[in-house]
């Protein structure tokens, strides 16, 4: 849409329209609600415990017991869903990566948990072999390759047994090719028809992971780089064609990943699709801003709102962010 020339001055004063708060709330283009917030958590075993990450001031691993009560505060405060990542022991960890498709495993006991105690809250999980994976790699190593067409079978029965423990949106993150397709039909098959996939469409091969690889354990573990499955961050018409094709396959949702960075490519998803577009502000996006509030450097809070409210203007429909709990609490007056 071209703006509509403005008169020259002084008959057109924008400042006009910004001496109150009143007429600022009247203008205003784009909102952040608590409905546009999924809360990414990390889950460990045990009881009644949590432990801090230290790259993430204010997030913690927690105990399937400790996830359902934050889940419990997630849904009263209005967030829509939580996203739970699992911290996986090393002892767990394998070349074949069954454990991730086990139907008692960590994540599954915590869904379970979360949708018998917490009727309001959605569950969104992750479908990636590498909490999973003794290589650290979201999918199949072997001779250095990661294979693609082994991995989505392994992110086939990953799917289905976070499907059967009552997982409503499946976040595939692995960016193998087909994993969407295969996922879709073998959710139709197994009568999940109304599981919904958000898929991790444009994710790009980002240094903004680092503190998530160790929330979730999985920087020691990892060789080498996720360049050979991730996207380059050069690249922007190469996300239009992901999404396109996640669409085509059965997503009902696309992502792009990471957030602040990556601004561009959700206006363009939105604009080219018009599908319902989420955005990621991971790990490194949420240190940066925090660890610079912490220190004092910029106004901790008001940057977390701008930053959250910058993916409203970028046409995101939401935001998986850190920051959910603290900002739908603001949100509420405190
Ligand atoms: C892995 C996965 C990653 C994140 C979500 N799922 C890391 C990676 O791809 O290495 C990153 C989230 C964050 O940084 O907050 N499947």
């Amino acid at each position: 849409m071209t703006p509509f020339p403005p008169a020259a001055f002084p008959t057109t004063r924008f400042r006009r329209m910004r001496t109150s708060a009143q007429l600022r709330g009247l203008m205003r283009e784009n909102t952040l609600t608590a409905d546009d917030l999924i809360w990414p958590v990390f889950v460990m075993e045990g009881e009644d415990a949590e432990h801090p990450i230290a790259s993430m001031p204010g997030v913690s691993r927690l105990t399937v017991g400790r996830v359902v009560r934050a889940a419990e505060q997630a849904a009263e405060l209005g967030i829509p869903a939580i996203c739970l990542f699992p911290y996986i022991e090393q002892s767990r960890k394998t070349e074949d990566c069954a454990e991730a498709w086990d139907a008692d495993n960590l994540s599954n006991r915590a869904i379970r948990a979360i949708k018998a105690g917490v009727p309001d809250i959605a569950v969104m999980t992750d479908i990636a072999l590498d909490p999973y994976n003794i290589n650290g790699h979201d999918g199949y190593v072997v001779d250095g390759q990661i294979l693609n067409d082994e991995t989505v079978e392994a992110l086939v029965k990953m799917a289905l047994a976070q499907a059967d423990a009552g997982a409503d949106i499946l976040g595939p993150s692995d960016m193998m090719d087909g994993r969407i397709g295969a996922i879709r039909s073998a959710l139709e098959t197994a009568g999940h028809s109304n599981v919904t996939i958000l898929s991790y469409a444009a994710k790009y091969a980002s240094a903004f992971y680092g503190p998530f690889r160790d929330a979730v354990g999985a920087s020691g573990a990892l060789k080498g780089d996720k360049n050979t499955y991730q996207m380059d961050p050069g690249n922007s018409d190469e996300a239009l064609r992901l999404v396109a094709r996640d669409i085509a396959d059965g997503a009902d949702m696309v992502m792009v990943k990471p957030g602040m960075p990556y601004l561009d490519i959700c206006r363009r998803v939105k604009e080219s699709f018009g599908v319902p577009t989420y955005a990621y502000q991971v790990s490194g996006e949420y240190a940066m801003l925090k660890g610079a509030g912490l220190n004092g450097w910029v106004d901790g809070q008001k940057v977390m709102m701008e930053s959250l409210l910058s993916f409203k203007r970028a046409g995101c429909d939401g935001i998986l962010t850190y920051f959910a709990p603290e900002a739908a609490r603001l949100l509420r007056g405190g």
